[in-house]
């Protein structure tokens, strides 16, 4: 692949966007002791020894006087949680540090809290760099904290991932026609539900329980006072149906009690019973993400709430309170 010679900026900035980076913030004060910082992803480390980093400011940044002018910076690498943060410092003419918590570093350099790392630096060197200045600095003090990062890709924020060791790339070519593979979505997500649930199933079993039980137990944990029919609307999409004879069951056993309005309700047993279902189930999912880390986790569970809405029908959410009644 050849670059042309002038490229188009869209272009150039999409192909330097193929570069997965971090995101920091880089924060100064100005020559009127004001705080002042930007986002930036063109941060870099440079040198072990001396300890050293680099990132690079454009030219038409309302930051450049302060930045040229400053003996001291501070870079902050954001965590996975503070994507708010770095839109907020990437918004020209904002009063970025409103609402913000702020620590004080050498020099009162104004440190943000809640990053993944810190680095407290000295200016060492400023270099033209084209539209922007290239700032370098000596790292004087830094500390890190074990959080996920937030990454920049493609123009846009993403999570970090560790790559299984196992990961293999989906064969199509291997599946006999008319059945699915190992990949196919639908395998996944069924598998991977059953077996999830099936570690519950002895807790469900004590309780002479089963899963439609437990997902009209759960729809009530939300918010109980709901009718037959709107438990039916928010659990249709597992396939089960309320029937008059489940209800009447597990009133029989004192788990629910119907008012006259016919909406449900569930009683002293019916809330202890759903808390020790719950403990089993967070057992369950415990076990089920224990190899993974906290960002893993955070990123498996926001891509299956991306299959969710491109795959509603249009549910009701069960977390919506009822219509009161
Ligand atoms: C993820 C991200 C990375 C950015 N990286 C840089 C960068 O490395 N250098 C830069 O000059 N601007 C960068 N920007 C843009 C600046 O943050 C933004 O233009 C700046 O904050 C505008 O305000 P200012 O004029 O007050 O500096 C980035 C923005 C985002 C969202």
């Amino acid at each position: 692949m050849t670059m042309a010679a002038n490229p188009d900026a869209i272009a150039f900035r999409g192909a330097l966007g193929a570069f997965a980076t971090g995101v920091t913030i880089v924060t100064t004060r100005d020559g009127t002791g004001a705080d002042c910082g930007f986002t930036a992803n063109s941060f870099n480390s440079v040198s072990l020894d001396p300890p050293m980093v680099l990132w690079s400011l454009a030219r038409t940044s309302q930051n450049m006087e302060a930045f040229r002018g400053a003996s001291h910076f501070a870079v902050h690498i954001l965590a996975a949680d503070q994507e708010a943060l770095s839109n907020g410092f990437a918004k020209r003419g904002a009063d970025k540090f409103a609402g913000v918590e702020v620590e004080r570093g050498e020099g009162d350099l104004p440190l943000l809290t809640g990053c993944t790392a810190r680095f407290q630096c000295r200016t060492a060197y400023q270099y033209e760099g084209g539209d922007h200045i290239i700032f370098v600095g000596e790292v004087i003090a830094f500390d890190h904290e074990d959080r996920a990062p937030l990454l920049f890709h493609g123009g846009r924020y993403a999570m970090a991932a560790r790559r299984a060791a196992t990961l293999t790339a989906c064969d199509p070519g291997a599946q006999r026609t008319g059945s699915f593979g190992e990949d196919f979505l639908g395998y996944l997500l069924g598998r991977a539900h059953f077996q999830l649930y099936g570690r519950m199933r002895d807790s469900l079993t004590e309780h002479d329980l089963d899963a439609t039980d437990h997902f009209i137990l759960s729809v009530l944990g939300i918010n109980d006072g709901r009718t037959a029919a709107e438990i039916d609307g928010v659990i249709g999409y597992t396939g089960a149906h309320i029937s008059s004879d489940r209800i009447t069951s597990l009133a029989a056993r004192d788990i629910v009690r119907t008012d006259p309005a016919d909406r449900l309700w569930l009683t002293e047993t019916g809330r202890r019973t759903l808390v020790e279902l719950a403990a089993a189930a967070k057992a369950a999912e415990e076990d089920a993400l224990g190899a993974f880390d906290e960002n893993e986790t955070a990123l498996l569970k926001h891509l299956l709430k991306h299959v969710i809405r491109s795959t509603d029908p249009g549910l009701p959410d069960p977390w919506a309170a009822p219509e009161t009644p």
